[in-house]
């Protein structure tokens, strides 16, 4: 009984810990939007892909940063790129790529027609300035 409080209560204190470390300690604005898209209406295979999308993009930051900021085409393939290549990131080349098409579609098909409710992404320098205000 005392062992699974204290595996319980180690646990509660190393998971904040886990998030500073991955994420930066930093709060963007597109992380306190919604966390879900309803893709009921999407074809099959992108379907299929959100799942990916959420378990791979979820790791280090909340899902809703990636769900609430938008991008043109070439910028999500840049940036796709550059979070598989952080370090432990888990997502392979072809995860990475269905994960691309997905946000692609993603963003002509909700992000584009409803732009005014989504965030553009920020540049190094705004996230660095964000984060310097929020320690
Ligand atoms: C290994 C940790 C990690 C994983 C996995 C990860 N990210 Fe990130 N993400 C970060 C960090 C750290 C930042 C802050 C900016 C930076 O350091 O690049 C970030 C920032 C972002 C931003 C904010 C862009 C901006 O400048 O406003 C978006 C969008 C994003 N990630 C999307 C994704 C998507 C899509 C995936 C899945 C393919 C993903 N992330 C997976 C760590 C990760």
């Amino acid at each position: 009984m005392h062992k699974m409080i204290l595996t319980m209560a180690l646990a509660a204190c190393s998971v904040p810990l886990l998030l500073i470390a991955q994420n930066g300690n930093v709060v963007l604005p597109q992380d306190k939007g919604p966390d879900k898209i309803n893709v009921s209406t999407y074809p099959p295979a992108q379907q299929k892909a959100y799942s990916l999308f959420v378990s791979k993009c979820s790791a280090c930051h909340t899902i809703a940063r990636p769900i609430n900021t938008t991008m043109t085409q070439g910028e999500w393939e840049r940036y796709v790129k550059r979070m598989m290549h952080k370090p432990n990131s888990g997502i392979s080349d072809s995860q990475g790529k269905e994960i691309y098409e997905f946000l692609v579609y993603d963003q002509v098909n909700r992000k584009d027609k409803n732009p005014s409710a989504f965030y553009k992404f920020l540049s190094d320098e705004e996230i660095e300035k964000l984060r310097a205000q929020q320690q």
